[in-house]
C-alpha cells in the first residue's frame, strides 16, 4: 500500500515538473513604472519625490526605509515571493545590487513618472523612455555575464509588470496648464493610450512576452484628493473615478488589438480598480479601520519628505489603515491587492 502511494507520488511529482517546465517558469519579476511599483531607485537620482527615511519603511524587514512609498513591502515584492522566486524586488540603480541578484528581478520604476515625459519632468524623476534604456543597458549585462542563450530566456520567459499613468492625470494634467490647454481630457487619455502603445511594442521588440499592464485605481479616492474635495463633504472625487474607468476601458482595448497583432504576446490587462473601490467602500470587510485618511502624519496631504518622523499623528498600526501616506496604500492593502492579481490574472504564468 505505502509502496503504492510514494509510486503515486512520484509519478505526480514528475508530470508536475514536465508540466511547469514545457510552460516556462517565470524566473523574473521585472517592473516599469510610477511610485505604486518604486522599489528605490529615486534614491540614486536628485529629486523631491523620495521615501528613503523614516516612518516609511517601518515594517519592512529591519524596518528599513527603502525608497518603497510604504511602511513595508510592494505589490512586485507579494508577486515575486507568489512565483517563489524572492521576497524582494530590487532597485536597479542600487549599487548595492548587481547583475546576478537582478538576473531573478530587477525594478525600473521611479516615484512621480508617467507616460508623459512631461509629467516626469514635474519632479525630475525616470521618464519612461530612460526606464527603457535602463531595461536595454540591463540586457547587455545579462548577455555579458550569462551568455546570450540564458540571457534570452531570463527576458523572454520573465512577467514583467507595468504601473504607471496616476501622476499623468494628478500630478500633471489636472495641476499644470501644458496638456490642459492642448488635450480634453479624453484627448489626454487618447494621447497616453498611444505613449503606453509604443512602449508595449518596443519591450515586445526587446523580447518581453508576459506582461502584466495594470490599470489605473480609483485615485478619485486617495487620501489627499478626499482632502482637497472640500465641495464633495471629503467623499471620492468622482471625476477622477470616471476619468480612471475611461482609460482603463481603453487599456483594456489596447491589450486586447496587441495581443492580437503581435505573435506570441502574453499581455494581461490586470484590473485593480473594482477591488480597491471595493476595499475603500466597505474597509471592515477587510479588517481595516480606516480607508479615508493614510496613517502617516494627519494622512490627508502627507507624503514623501512631508511625511514627518517626528509628527505626533502618525498612526501606531498601519495594518488598520488601507492607505500608509496620503497617496499610496498600506503594506496590507499591497498584500490583498497582490493576492487578487494572482488569483485572477498572473497564476496562469506560475
Ligand atoms: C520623450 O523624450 C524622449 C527623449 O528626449 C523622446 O525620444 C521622445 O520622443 C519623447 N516623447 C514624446 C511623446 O514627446
Ligand atoms: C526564449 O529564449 C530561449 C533561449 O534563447 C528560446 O529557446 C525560446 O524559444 C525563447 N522563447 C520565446 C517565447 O521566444
Amino acid at each position: 500500500m505505502m509502496k503504492i502511494h510514494i509510486m503515486l507520488f512520484f509519478s505526480i511529482q514528475i508530470l508536475l515538473h514536465v508540466s511547469l517546465s514545457s510552460s516556462g517558469k517565470v524566473p523574473a519579476i521585472i517592473v516599469f513604472g510610477d511610485s505604486s511599483v518604486d522599489s528605490g531607485n529615486n534614491n540614486f537620482i536628485p529629486t523631491i519625490a523620495r521615501s528613503n527615511f523614516e516612518p516609511y519603511g517601518r515594517d519592512f524587514p529591519n524596518g528599513n526605509p527603502t525608497g518603497r512609498f510604504s511602511n513595508g513591502r510592494i505589490a512586485p515584492d507579494f508577486i515575486s515571493e507568489a512565483f517563489g522566486i524572492k521576497p524582494i524586488v530590487p532597485a536597479y540603480l542600487d549599487p548595492s545590487y548587481d547583475i546576478s541578484d537582478f538576473a531573478s528581478g530587477v525594478c525600473f520604476a521611479s516615484a512621480g513618472t508617467g507616460f508623459d515625459n512631461v509629467t516626469a519632468s514635474v519632479a525630475e524623476v525616470i521618464p519612461l523612455w530612460k526606464e527603457v534604456e535602463y531595461y536595454k543597458e540591463y540586457q547587455n549585462k545579462l548577455r555579458a555575464k550569462f551568455g546570450d542563450k540564458k540571457a534570452n530566456e531570463i527576458i523572454n520567459e520573465s512577467l514583467y509588470l507595468i504601473s504607471i499613468g496616476t501622476n499623468d492625470f494628478l500630478e500633471n494634467y489636472y495641476q499644470r496648464f501644458e496638456r490642459r490647454t492642448q488635450f480634453s481630457v479624453q484627448e489626454y487619455e487618447d494621447f497616453l493610450i498611444g505613449l503606453a502603445e509604443n512602449f508595449l511594442r518596443e519591450i515586445y521588440g526587446l523580447g518581453a512576452r508576459k506582461i502584466s499592464m495594470t490599470g489605473l485605481i480609483p485615485m478619485g479616492c486617495l487620501p489627499l484628493e478626499r482632502a482637497i474635495n472640500i465641495f464633495g463633504h471629503h467623499g471620492c472625487k468622482d471625476l477622477y473615478n470616471d476619468v480612471a474607468l475611461e482609460f482603463n476601458a481603453k487599456l483594456d482595448w489596447l491589450v486586447a488589438k496587441l495581443n492580437k497583432e503581435l505573435y506570441g504576446f502574453q499581455l494581461v490587462y490586470t484590473n485593480a480598480y473594482d477591488l480597491v473601490l471595493q476595499i475603500v467602500t466597505q474597509p471592515s470587510q477587510f479588517g481595516f479601520e480606516n480607508a479615508q485618511v493614510g496613517c502617516c502624519g494627519t494622512g490627508r496631504f502627507e507624503m514623501g519628505f512631508m511625511c514627518d518622523p517626528k509628527s505626533p499623528f502618525t498612526c501606531t498600526d498601519a495594518n488598520k489603515y488601507v492607505f500608509w501616506d496620503a497617496f499610496h496604500p498600506s503594506e496590507r492593502t499591497s498584500q490583498i491587492v497582490s493576492n487578487y492579481l494572482m488569483e485572477n490574472y498572473l497564476g496562469k504564468f506560475l
